[in-house]
Order: structure tokens, then C-alpha cells, then sequence
């Protein structure tokens, strides 16, 4: 099957086309015919082995010491069972899925992949394609875990900062139209009709103005970029507000996160949410793809059409 690996750290270019022998379920998993993958900042982090200081033994040891021990990149995928393994019962063969690889090192880069069938594994959201359905996964589901340790009642005040990419444009819907709550997403100019589209009833462009001036009027700030100083952003907290950030509080036991998935393909078939494509390219394309997203400004999500 065809498979994009990479052997060693580095730039895009590190990644390469190759044939690799074809997986076959064991007798627990299922076996996809992989449609459509994505790349996202940790596909590309992983990639250029970048880490925060403090954290490069660990991230080696996790990642491989002297090259990658996962070669296979793709952390989100969407496709069709083709076989499924003698214990299945929850999936057959022809059922169209969207899935998490997170827990099973990767590998959204290939043709096929298997999967446990209790794994990070759903149907897919009817109205959704193949591509979209796989950049439904990542930051949906993290969009979720954060925010639900917001809890949010219909008509407070969340913030959104970063509102634009994987994670802050599934926030702006989730936090709007599913929960109730009047959102305010902070973006650049670029972005601004975007995160408005998205269920922002105030937009704040970044480039030119802070988002604290109007004091603590805030129940939420959720920085899903990362990227504020925390103690910048709990300015615009009220006493009793709750601060987010993307990196403190996605994380999540693979049952909790399996949970996720269920309430995202809801929401999705519900209407509330839907994933923002910012580009397509065929995994031929994949080192420029890559290249796009270490530019750091995707919009939402970059899919990569595999069939
Ligand atoms: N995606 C996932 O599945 C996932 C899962 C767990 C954790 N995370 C973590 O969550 C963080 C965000 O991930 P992501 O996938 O959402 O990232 P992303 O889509 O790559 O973020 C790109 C977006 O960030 C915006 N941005 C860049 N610099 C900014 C700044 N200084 N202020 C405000 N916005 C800025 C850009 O907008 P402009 O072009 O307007 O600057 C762009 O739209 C990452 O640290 C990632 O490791 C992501």
C-alpha cells in the first residue's frame, strides 16, 4: 500500500512516498481504507522534533531517541471498513468511520489502518465528506474536553482566543451554538468573518487591539492557541471566571475522549458544528501540505485526500 514515512527529524522534506506491506486486522480491530487524513501543528511538531524546553528528553523517548519510531504521521482519519476481525461486533465492513489514532502510534499517512474496535473509532457524521469528517476528530474533541471544564451555562460570557484554527474554530460553534453562550473570538484581520461565521457575536482582531481593556467581564477565557501570557489573559476574568488553555486541559482517558467522539458526531449531525477546511492537497502533496501548516496561519483544518 502506498504509505508517506518519515525516518529521520527535519523539514517537510523528511517525508516520503513508499510502498509498504498492507496491515491486516486482528481479531479485534477493523481494517479502514483510509479516504481522507489531515495535517495538524502536532503532525508537524513531530516531524521537526519541536518541543518545549524542559521537555526534549521525554518528547525523544516518547517519540524515538534516534529517529522516529512511529513513521507514519496522521493523527485523524476518515474512511470505509474493508475487514473486520473474528471478535467484532460493532463495525462491518462497509461502514464509513472517522477516527482518532492518537492511541495507536498514528498512521493516517497510508492507504490502510487498523484499528481496535473500541478504540477512538465512530461512524461517521452522514453529512459530512471524507475530508471533513477526519478534520472533525482533533479539534473537536479537544475543543470539547477543554470547554467542559468551563462549564458553561447558556448566556455567559466565553472568550475564545485563537479563534481561527483546529481547535478555536470548533470552540466558537461548540460554546455558541451548542452551549448558549455569547461568544467573543479574538483572530487576525484576515479571520475576522470567518470566527464571526462561526457563531461570534463580538470579533477582536489581534493585530490591533488588546482583548482586555474592557476589564474582568468574562466567565471563560479559553486560549487555544496557547499562546497569552495566563496571567495577561485572567484579566479579562471575572472573580469568579474560569481560564482554559489548550495545552493544560485536553487532556483526557481514552474512555472520556471515545465519549467525545459520540458527542461530536452528534453535534455535527445536528447541525451545530461543522469542521472549517482551509485547504485540500492529495498525499503526493503531502510535503507541501506540511510546509502550509509550519506556516503557523492555517484556517481551521488542511486535509489530505488519500483516495
Ligand atoms: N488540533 C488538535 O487536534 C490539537 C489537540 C490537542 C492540542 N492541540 C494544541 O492546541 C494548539 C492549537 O492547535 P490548533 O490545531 O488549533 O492550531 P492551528 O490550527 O495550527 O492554529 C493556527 C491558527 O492559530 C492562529 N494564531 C497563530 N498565532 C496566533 C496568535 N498569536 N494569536 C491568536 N491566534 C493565533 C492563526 O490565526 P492567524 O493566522 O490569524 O494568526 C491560525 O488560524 C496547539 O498548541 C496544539 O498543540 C491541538
Amino acid at each position: 500500500m502506498k504509505a508517506v514515512v518519515y525516518t529521520r527529524y527535519g523539514p517537510p522534506e523528511v517525508l516520503h512516498l513508499t510502498e509498504i506491506a498492507k496491515p491486516a486486522p486482528r481479531n479485534h480491530e477493523v481494517l479502514i481504507k483510509v479516504h481522507a487524513t489531515t495535517v495538524t501543528v502536532g503532525d508537524t511538531r513531530m516531524r521537526s522534533f519541536t518541543v518545549p524546553r524542559g521537555q526534549w528528553l521525554p518528547a525523544r523517548l516518547y517519540l524515538g531517541v534516534t529517529k522516529p519510531k512511529r513513521p507514519i504521521l496522521g493523527m485523524e482519519l476518515a474512511g470505509e471498513i474493508e475487514a473486520v476481525g473474528k471478535d467484532v461486533t460493532r463495525f462491518r465492513p462497509g461502514d464509513a468511520v472517522f477516527a482518532s489514532t492518537f492511541e495507536v502510534n498514528f498512521g493516517g499517512y497510508a492507504e490502510y489502518k487498523c484499528l481496535p474496535e473500541d478504540g477512538l473509532l465512530a461512524i461517521k457524521p452522514a453529512n459530512l465528506s471524507f475530508g471533513e469528517a477526519a478534520a472533525a476528530v482533533g479539534g473537536g474533541m479537544t475543543a470539547l474536553r477543554c470547554l467542559e471544564q468551563g462549564h458553561i451555562q447558556p448566556g455567559q460570557r466565553v472568550l475564545v482566543y485563537g479563534a481561527s484554527g483546529a481547535v478555536g474554530s470548533n470552540a466558537v460553534q461548540i460554546a455558541s451554538r451548542h452551549l448558549g453562550a455569547e461568544v467573543t473570538g479574538v483572530c487576525s484581520t484576515a479571520n475576522l468573518e470567518l470566527v464571526r461565521s462561526l457563531g461570534a457575536i463580538r470579533v477582536i482582531d489581534y493585530t490591533r487591539d488588546d482583548f482586555t481593556p474592557d476589564g474582568p467581564i468574562y466567565d471563560v477565557v479559553f486560549d487555544a492557541v496557547a499562546k497569552v501570557v495566563p496571567s495577561h489573559a485572567k484579566k479579562a476574568l471575572k472573580s469568579t471566571g474560569i481560564y482554559l488553555n489548550v495545552h493544560r486541559h485536553s487532556d483526557g482517558s481514552g474512555k472520556v475522549r471515545a465519549a467525545d467522539l459520540l458527542a461530536l458526531q452528534e453535534l455535527i449531525e445536528a447541525g451545530k458544528l461543522r469542521p472549517v477546511i482551509d485547504r485540500v492537497y492529495a498525499l503526493e502533496q503531502i510535503v507541501e501540505a506540511h510546509r502550509y501548516v509550519d506556516g503557523g496561519h492555517k484556517k481551521g483544518n488542511v486535509v489530505i485526500t488519500v483516495v
